[in-house]
């Protein structure tokens, strides 16, 4: 499903299932060695799949382990993202040459638990809501867009976003949705290109899942 989403160049791998196959590396054992059931083999398939998409890319398989805020570290010359949601797991990747920021998420086609969406929208996001098209559960999209937003800003920047600090629009018919980002970015240094101030993104909804993807090339 992601695949559609990402450009080419990305290595997208994706897991129905829990494969025996997949095993973790002893240091990533450890970091969820008393873990329940359910989050040890979503951790262990993930790392399946994103052996795989970095086998794909032409690099060895190594372990994939977080960095202090659970952001996956990957080889230097890639970036990466993973997430995982009951019967579903994917990872992304691709050369920096290709990709700076990569963000990936996919939810259950259902809507958010009361409550959820006043606390991640912001008022234009609920007003858009309220009389967005019918036969999508736009709460959970957003939060999903949410969500990739943030795991292709935050290892870019270093910078962790509250649910309030962009604001998304959906275009209901294209697949695809921007986030303007409202707070500052950090300066970077190394090198690097600012954050920009705007995000594009693509969605859908397939199997029972909404997946959302946001991927920025180099300028
Ligand atoms: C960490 C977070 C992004 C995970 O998202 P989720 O929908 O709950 O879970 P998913 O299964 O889709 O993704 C989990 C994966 O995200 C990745 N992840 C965790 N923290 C991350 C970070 N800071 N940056 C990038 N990726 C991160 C990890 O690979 C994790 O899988 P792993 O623990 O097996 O390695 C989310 O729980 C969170 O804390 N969000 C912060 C607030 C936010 O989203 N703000 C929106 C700003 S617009």
């Amino acid at each position: 499903m992601l695949r559609r989403l990402l450009p080419d160049g990305v290595e997208v791998v994706e897991s129905f299932c829990d494969p025996p196959e997949a095993k973790l590396y002893p240091e990533e054992a450890a970091l969820v060695r008393n873990s329940v059931e359910k989050r040890r083999q979503e951790f262990t398939t993930v790392r399946y799949c994103a052996r795989r998409a970095l086998s794909r890319l032409g690099l060895p398989p190594g372990p994939v382990l977080p960095d202090l805020h659970g952001a996956p570290r990957w080889p230097a010359a890639v970036v990466g993202s993973l997430t995982h949601c009951d019967g579903y797991r994917a990872a992304a990747i691709a050369y920096r040459t290709e990709l700076t920021m990569l963000g990936i998420d996919a939810e259950p086609h259902a809507p958010l638990p009361d409550g959820v969406l006043e606390a991640i929208a912001r008022p234009a996001e609920q007003a858009w809501i309220r009389s967005a098209p019918p036969g999508r559960h736009w709460d959970r999209m957003l939060f999903s867009a949410k969500e990739s937003v943030y795991k292709a800003w935050y290892p870019y920047t270093g910078q962790r976003l509250g649910f309030s600090d962009a604001e998304l629009r959906f275009d209901p018919m294209a697949g695809t949705f921007t986030a303007r980002l409202l707070t500052k970015p950090p300066v970077r240094s190394h090198g690097r290109q600012s954050a920009p101030d705007l995000m594009n993104g693509r969605w859908l909804v397939g199997n029972g899942l909404i997946v959302t993807a946001v991927a920025t090339a180099p300028r």
